[in-house]
């Protein structure tokens, strides 16, 4: 059976319809690639409650993917960390390592999302910058373990080698 994904945009201009979004797109795009079936692609402004509201109402059912794309920087409006990392049952710290030192190769900028993963019952939630591109790349970075990753949450706790793991 297909896994589910949903796409979350946070951004003002996008929620205001101000910006087109773009970032939703790719990651649409790269999940429908990866196998996935779309459950829904919402957008949300750069509001901790507004987010933490979206994010329970979706994982309230079963869903085995929610990605989020934006407001991981410094600015004084980017807050997803601030909503979702309460929202954790288990952080999983290599995510975060890997979507920076992964970005480094494409930008010096990277070292300024606070991007990270975790899990919310038998859900994997990952929360990417809100660049296009930076989407498309900390996709491709945490493509080959998604499944196995999406597996194991699910209780198939079986040992994949390497050579195993899909990208
Ligand atoms: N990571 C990758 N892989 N590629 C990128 O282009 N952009 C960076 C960074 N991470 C980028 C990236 C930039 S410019 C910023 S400001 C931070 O993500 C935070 O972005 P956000 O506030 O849109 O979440």
């Amino acid at each position: 059976m297909k896994k589910t994904a949903l796409v979350i945009t946070v951004s003002d201009g996008v929620h205001a319809g101000s910006r087109d979004d773009r970032s939703g797109e790719v990651a649409v795009q790269e999940l429908k690639q990866r196998g996935f079936c779309i459950l829904a692609q919402e957008t949300v402004p750069d509001d901790v409650q507004l987010i933490v509201h979206c994010i329970q109402k979706w994982t309230r059912q079963p869903v085995d993917l929610v990605l989020t794309t934006g407001g991981t920087g410094l600015g004084p409006r980017d807050v997803t960390p601030e909503a979702v990392r309460p929202l954790l049952d288990r952080e999983i710290p290599g995510y975060g390592e890997l979507l920076r030192s992964d970005g480094l190769r494409h930008t010096p900028m990277a070292v300024l999302s606070r991007s990270f993963a975790g899990t919310i019952g038998r859900t994997l939630i990952i929360v990417l910058p809100g660049n296009p591109k930076a989407v498309g790349e900390g996709l491709q970075a945490v493509g080959p373990t998604l499944h196995h990753a999406l597996d194991l949450l699910a209780g198939e706790t079986k040992h994949q080698s390497s050579e195993r793991v899909r990208d």
